[in-house]
């Protein structure tokens, strides 16, 4: 009984109900276990934007050595509406349709198994959007584009959500923004330009009617803070519009034993501008990995892996 209800533990503590994966053989005939291997694998290792699902399995070779065999597989992968820091496990996520503006993955991933044990060694992923901004119009005039992540107006419009949602006092803490997951942008005839955006925010270690600025306080650490799921609209003329929020829970609610401080670690890759509210040029840039270029700035790339060894710079010669 023991070992089983230690497993279930770790699921819990990874997220979700994650089905055991079966063991990957080199006679697996149609390669649905080794797609779910790779599919979980490039989930784990992708910290930014929103999980990604199995679409489709597009070629697998399968070569056999000493004792085990090497598998290339082409997958396609789809974007889902879980972001990464959602604790859903991927399966239980939704993928998004056409008129949400569909995102895919095409994926190139090598794994080698021996005696029923695989191991990812390389994947590398091109994210796209399924229709391009140009074929969207076509289909659908009055549909919003994409817009870069960091567009300076976009992000304008969140930092108004951001405000709004930290005026709730049915939240115990002020919320900060964390990560910006896409931001779409459209024409309407009486309202102006109008901006649709998902976002996440942290909880900060700032009391609710704190008198610190909601965005100069310091989030928790990731395990122990709540995070928020946004979408929010806005428009020029009327500012913002709706927004709704779906609060996850923390990973780890151990109590803190009294007189303890709650810990705090900013891992935000860059922090508001001190002395002043955030400014364009203190929110997170767009998402790059090493080592890829070209990639859509309106979209989260998902990152080669391994990540490319950066060479050191030669030394100059001491003269
Ligand atoms: C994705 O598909 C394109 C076109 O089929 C191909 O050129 C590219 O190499 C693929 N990318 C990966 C990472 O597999
Ligand atoms: C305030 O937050 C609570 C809980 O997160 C939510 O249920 C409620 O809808 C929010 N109220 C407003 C006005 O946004």
């Amino acid at each position: 009984m023991i070992p089983v209800l230690v497993l279930l533990a770790s699921a819990v503590l990874l997220g979700g109900a994650a089905p055991a994966l079966e063991p990957v053989t080199c006679s697996d005939t149609d390669g649905a276990a080794a797609a779910r291997v790779a599919v979980h694998h490039i989930n784990e290792n992708h910290k930014h934007g929103y999980k990604f699902r199995l679409g489709e399995t597009r070629g697998r070779t399968v070569e056999q050595v000493d004792d085990g065999c090497n598998v290339d597989l082409q997958l396609d992968l789809l974007e889902t509406k879980c972001s990464v820091l959602d604790p859903k496990h991927f399966e239980d996520c939704e993928t998004r349709s056409q008129t949400d503006r569909a995102v895919l993955a095409n994926c190139t991933l090598m794994m080698t198994v021996e005696a029923g044990d695989a191991k990812v060694t390389k994947y590398e992923c091109d994210v796209r959007k399924e229709m391009t901004n140009e074929q969207m119009v076509r289909v659908c005039p009055d549909c919003p584009s994409f817009i870069p992540l960091n567009s300076p107006e976009g992000l304008k419009s969140i930092h108004q959500a951001v405000q709004q949602f930290n005026q709730n006092k049915t939240n115990e803490r002020y919320y900060v923004l964390q990560e910006v997951g896409r931001i779409k942008s459209g024409y309407m005839m009486m309202a102006g330009t109008s901006y649709y955006t998902e976002f996440v925010l942290v909880e900060s270690h700032c009391p609710m009617g704190s008198r610190i600025m909601p965005w100069a306080c310091t989030p928790l650490c990731p395990d122990r803070a709540r995070h928020s799921f946004c979408r929010s609209s806005h428009t020029d003329k009327y500012g913002v519009m709706s927004l709704e929020c779906e609060l996850a829970p923390p990973a780890n609610t151990e109590a803190l034993s009294p007189g303890q401080q709650e810990p705090v670690c900013d891992d935000r890759p860059s922090k508001a501008a001190p002395g002043g509210p955030p400014t364009t040029d203190g929110l997170p840039p767009v998402p790059m990995c090493l080592g890829l270029h070209d990639t859509d700035p309106a979209l989260h790339p998902i990152c080669p892996w391994p990540a490319p060894l950066l060479l050191p710079l030669p030394r100059p010669h001491q003269a």
